[in-house]
């Protein structure tokens, strides 16, 4: 009975969003044969931004200018080389319909682009000095990153698993 009702809502009910052309069209369009550029890309963001924060700690706790050295160049690549993957990320974002028209994948963007400003700043504050810019405000922008980042890649991957977005349909 329950389950009737259940059944006869789900037809009356229509979701506007999922009306939209091309809603199930969830494919990755930015990949190499079939294999999406922004999953292999954040691998590298991802884990600079994890070996900034230890970099961090490791000046930290040594005082040795090696780790503050360390920092700016993790930092520096991790910002430049999540850049590259926000691109291939916004490029997915606006060119398949089914991963636009889902409020998820904008959720992601915001999440993203907010990490992203993080590791921009961490990086340039350091620019102009590396040991003096590490504490606290070097080490406090990076335990921000990490936790960022933590967000981020979890919700990526629920984009993937959960949403089933940037997969492929094929076989
Ligand atoms: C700035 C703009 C970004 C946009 C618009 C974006 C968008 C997306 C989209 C649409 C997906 C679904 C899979 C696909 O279509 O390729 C995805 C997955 C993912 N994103 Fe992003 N992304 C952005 C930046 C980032 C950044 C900076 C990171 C991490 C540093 C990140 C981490 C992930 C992860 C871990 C996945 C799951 C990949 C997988 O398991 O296959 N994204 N993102």
């Amino acid at each position: 009975m329950v389950e009737e009702q259940r059944q006869e809502q789900k037809q009356t009910l229509i979701d506007p969003v999922e009306q939209k052309p091309g809603f199930d069209q969830t494919e990755s369009q930015v990949a190499i044969l079939g294999h999406p550029i922004h999953a292999m890309s954040v691998a590298f963001p991802i884990a600079l931004t994890f070996a900034t924060f230890a970099a961090d700690l490791g000046y930290w706790y040594t005082g040795d200018p090696f780790w503050a050295r360390a920092a700016l160049w993790a930092v520096g690549a991790g910002f430049w080389l999540g850049m590259l993957a926000g691109f291939s990320g916004t490029a997915e974002l606006l060119l398949v319909p089914g991963i636009r028209a889902r409020a998820a994948s904008w959720t992601h963007f915001i999440i993203a682009v907010t990490l992203l400003s993080v590791l921009g700043a961490n990086w340039g504050a350091r620019l102009s000095g590396y040991e003096a810019a590490v504490l606290p405000q070097g080490l406090l922008l990076s335990t921000l990153a990490v936790v960022l980042v933590g967000f981020t890649g979890w919700h990526g991957g629920k984009l993937v698993f959960d949403h089933r977005l940037g997969i492929s349909k094929g076989s």
